[in-house]
């Protein structure tokens, strides 16, 4: 039997860190409903994510985001996958922290580099030097989500699975 999960696990880490395909084998496992603060807020605005930074800009984007992280941390025990960028705004890892636990999904640049390279979905890697950008972000970035209350490693040959049991184990 899985533990009982009396919080909320909230995944954060880069984009291309597995939160969401970790999140959802993590959520079977320990029986919970997965949500995803990325669908959650394109569902509401009928937009996907590239389209509500294009119309609406960064910082709407980033106000929907809080919300929506705040009401899925009012519900229900659940495993709740958030966009690379929430953990950075103190007010969110504070919520999280007081409502749920953090968990930092950790992952070299390279790895993260072959994951989102081929896809056009996130806009803030819409840049002349993709690489570089995911890169400058991966350094400002890491040492926030290193305020996670758990880091779990994905290492290259894990399957998805072995990792949510990582999670689990941690
Ligand atoms: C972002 C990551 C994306 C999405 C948006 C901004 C970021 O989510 O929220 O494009 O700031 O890193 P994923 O981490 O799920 O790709």
């Amino acid at each position: 039997m899985p533990p009982k999960l009396t919080r909320t696990i909230v995944l954060v880490g880069m984009m291309g860190a597995g939160k969401t395909a970790v999140g959802t084998a993590l959520a079977r496992t320990l029986g919970v409903p997965f949500l995803d603060s990325d669908e959650e807020i394109v569902k509401a605005a009928q937009m996907s994510v590239a389209e509500i930074f294009a119309r609406d800009g960064e910082p709407f984007f980033r106000a929907r985001e809080s919300e929506v992280i705040a009401r899925l941390l009012a519900g229900p025990p659940a495993v709740v996958s958030t966009g690379g960028g929430a953990f950075m705004s103190a007010a969110n890892r504070e919520m999280i922290a007081r409502l749920g636990v953090s968990v930092w999904l950790q992952a070299g640049l390279e790895l993260l580099w072959q994951r989102v390279r081929h896809k056009n979905t996130r806009p803030l890697l819409r840049t002349a030097d993709p690489k570089r950008t995911l890169s400058e972000l991966f350094e400002t970035r890491a040492p926030v989500y290193a305020l996670a209350q758990v880091a779990v490693e994905a290492e290259p040959g894990l399957s998805i699975e072995d990792m949510a049991q990582k999670v689990v184990a941690a």
